[in-house]
């Protein structure tokens, strides 16, 4: 079946409230963390304090003598007792393939190598502080080394393609214009507020997850899986995620490892990992390195470009973001080369964090695009309209729909562009040198198979169930305005459940897919219900009899003809004898490749993840796109940064909830900054240790470093992406913003910054 295409826009593009905004606020929201179970005992964890090597021995005599401690487990009690899950790279749910307490092996530092269960955590805390390790070091290599570019290790190459077309190093050569240039990016945590929990309990065979979590049926499948139990025995429960960023979206070893201590105790188990840990005992954003080369000619078009990007990953495990895939089809060029090498070292296995390819290869395009500009003496803004493409330059297909520049227009008007004068260090106001610069901001639409169930009361109230999250970006709220539109009743008559195994399966809440997929499978069960009211409604005696059903929708607690017959919802519910009427939808997106549509609900029901990414959806590519300006004003002689000012314009599809799309670019902005200038986990070279893994260190922009930003919604259809024409936005908006504000920099002191986070001694 297919979504209805017909909205009236009642009720989606609605600008309401969050409908769980009232819960949030006053404490009501449980979140997973926050589950209290009767008999619960506590974990804590012991993590590792070198980076590599091996555990030679245990003392845990002092641990076990703290009042309270029931149980210590090592690798020594519970090696061999849980399965390796695949990884996800590879079509699994493990963030990792580091079994950490499996064997002695130590792969990096913070690795789980004891938990100690006590019947409260300050015990559990206690004797874990009391855990004593023998060790037997190696020296360990924290990341990158100190050569630039760095030794080319590409490994295992699951899913890179490696974008190129015709001859980039030739047209290089004879371009008139060159940019030639390396940037880096740092490590990032994300850092949510509800920290990495997990609460396990076991009735009899069956055990309960309670764990903040972007993807339920992946917990459920991959613990099901190290546990080796059928996944029918495990239940996942996340109905809110008190931030998540990506770190939430596979399983960590930590989930099977409490299931276990829940077991051998025959008790609820619950873990709280701390602030620190949570720096390595789930994923983090890996530090990168570009090189970049455009060639251009005179008049501005891009004749060459070259992106070669390295990422720092654990020893066993390859992940890497690889963004050549979207760098290579932004700009209209005849000549592309990409690359993407990994490099090993002591660490843990990086993973997802908020536009995982698009952050840190974007800051290398845009950037570069800017210091082409310059080259040419050209403006920024015109030098994007120059090289804008309506067709991959790689594969020459299509984009869906493309409004960068109209983006950039909207932006610009706004910012007050015009008004810039292009000589770096010319905008000057007191102590204060001003510096604007602007980038684009992309994302990919990515659209995966979903389930929802859809019950329409007799008393006119809708429960729609699914198994998606809320991770803060507003899924409730979008949810509940499709179905309020679809089915034609207040926002109000809404229920909206999700975060839960038992529902409909959902896909991940990643990749900024899960407006497009779970508001398609909600609007095809509401369709399912109407159209069997509407056909109830023709074959009976009462108002619609024998009209046409595709003419009757439900709009406004009302049985609607087009030619305007009308009957309360209520009363034709009753009048008709239905009882609740329930549709179960199964959404496969369109514009999925055969194999995809097939196995779709197959592997969805099994947990494996399936998603159409927008840079291969069928025969075009699909973009959610924005424009992104930043004012800093850097003062004279302090060199303080400051960013007074961001205008964001962005066009992806359909908006189905404008408040809570509105705070995701907001948010993205705001994180932008941080990114740009602020963020780093900065390691102590010699030992791979983290130095700076708490909120205290960490630095984040607070309140007092943001000023105004405003986001603009460009208006733009789409019918080939989904039926509701929905491309998603959580992550579009912190994307453009790291160039944006180098950019900016830039035009501020002429200096040019290519390394992340931008901080006051790179502008003495
Ligand atoms: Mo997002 S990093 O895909 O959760």
């Amino acid at each position: 079946m297919n979504a209805p295409t017909r909205i009236e826009g009642g009720m989606i593009g609605k600008p309401v409230p969050r409908i769980d905004g009232r819960l949030k606020v006053t404490g009501a929201a449980c979140y997973p963390s926050d589950v209290p179970l009767e008999d619960m005992a506590y974990a804590f964890l012991v993590t590792s304090s070198i980076a590599r090597g091996r555990i030679k021995e245990f003392h845990l005599e002092d641990a076990q003598a703290v009042d309270g401690v029931l149980d210590i487990l090592t690798y020594e009690n519970t090696k061999g007792k849980l399965r390796k899950a695949r990884f996800f790279s590879n079509g699994g749910h493990a963030s990792t393939t580091i079994m950490p307490m499996d064997s002695p092996k130590i792969w990096h530092e913070g690795q789980i190598i004891a938990i100690v269960i006590a019947e409260t955590y300050e015990a559990a805390r206690e004797a874990a502080y009391k855990v004593r390790v023998d060790y037997v070091e190696r020296k360990a290599t924290p990341g990158f080394d100190e050569r630039r570019p760095q030794p080319r290790q590409i490994s295992n190459p699951l899913s890179s393609s490696n974008p190129k077309v015709g001859n980039a190093d030739k047209a290089f050569e004879e371009a008139a214009v060159k940019v030639d240039v390396y940037y880096t990016t740092p490590t990032q945590h994300h850092n949510s507020i509800e920290l990495f929990t997990t609460t396990c309990v076991w009735s009899g065979d069956q055990l309960t997850v309670y764990e903040p979590s972007q993807y339920v049926y992946g917990l459920k499948n991959g613990v099901a899986k190290q546990l080796g139990i059928n996944p029918d025995r495990v239940r996942a429960v996340s109905p809110f995620v008190g931030g998540a960023f990506g770190s939430k979206a596979a399983v960590t070893p930590r989930t099977a490892l409490i299931a276990l201590a829940a077991k051998r105790l025959n008790r609820p188990v619950k873990l709280v990992a701390t602030r620190e840990q949570g720096y390595t005992v789930s994923s983090y954003r890996a530090e990168t390195q570009h090189h970049m080369k455009l060639g251009a000619d005179r008049a501005g078009k891009l004749t060459s470009l070259s992106h070669e990007g390295w990422e720092v990953s654990s020893r066993p495990d390859s992940y890497k973001v690889a963004g050549t895939e979207t760098t290579s089809l932004l700009y209209a060029c005849p000549n592309v080369y990409t690359k993407v090498n990994v490099v090993h070292a002591d660490r843990s296995t990086p993973g997802f964090m908020r536009s995982p390819p698009e952050v840190p290869y974007m800051f290398a395009l845009e950037s570069a695009m800017d210091e082409l500009a310059v080259a040419l003496a050209l403006d920024p803004v015109e030098l994007r309209r120059i090289n804008d493409t309506k067709v991959n330059p790689v594969n020459q297909k299509p984009y869906s729909s493309r409004s960068l520049m109209a983006c950039y227009d909207k932006a610009a008007e706004a910012f007050g562009w015009s008004k810039r004068k292009p000589e770096p260090g010319s905008m000057q106001d007191g102590d204060w040198l001003i510096g604007w610069g602007c980038a684009t901001a992309c994302y990919p639409t990515n659209v995966a198979p979903s389930e929802a169930r859809v019950t329409l009361a007799p008393n006119g109230t809708v429960r729609v169930q699914t198994a998606g999250h809320d991770i803060g970006t507003g899924a409730y709220t979008a949810i509940a305005l499709t179905a309020a539109e679809f089915l034609g009743v207040a926002l109000e008559d809404v229920n909206v459940e999700l975060g839960d195994s038992t529902l409909p399966p959902a896909p991940v809440a990643g990749g900024s897919n899960a407006t497009a997929s779970i508001c398609n499978s909600v609007a095809e069960a509401c369709e399912d219900i109407r159209e069997r009211l509407a056909q109830a409604a023709v074959h009976s005696d009462g108002p619609m009899r024998g009209v046409d059903p595709a003419s009757i929708h439900l709009s406004h607690g009302m049985l609607v003809t087009d030619e305007g017959k009308k009957e309360p919802l209520k009363d034709a519910l009753a009048r008709l004898g239905f009882g609740p009427v329930e549709a179960h939808s199964k959404y496969t997106p369109e514009v999925a490749s055969g194999a995809i549509k097939l196995l779709g609900h197959t592997l969805l029901s099994k947990g494996i993840p399936v998603m159409t990414p927008g840079t291969s959806a069928g025969d075009h590519v699909q973009y959610a796109l924005g424009a992104e300006f930043v004012e800093v004003r850097i003062h004279k002689r302090t060199r303080e940064i400051r960013v007074p000012r961001l205008v964001g314009a962005f066009a992806a599809g359909r908006i189905i909830s404008p408040t809570t799309a509105r705070s995701q670019l907001l948010g993205g902005l705001i994180w932008g900054v941080g990114s740009a200038l602020h963020e780093a986990t900065e390691i102590d070279r010699r030992t791979a240790r983290y130095v700076n893994d708490d909120l205290a260190e960490y630095l984040i922009p607070v309140n007092a470093d943001i000023r105004d930003v405003e986001v603009i919604f460009v208006p733009e259809e789409d019918s080939k992406v989904n039926a509701l024409g929905i491309k998603g936005l959580g992550e579009l908006g912190n994307v453009g913003t790291n160039a944006a504000v180098a950019n900016a920099v830039y035009h501020a002191t002429g200096r040019r910054i290519r390394e992340l986070p931008i901080r006051i001694e790179d502008l003495l």
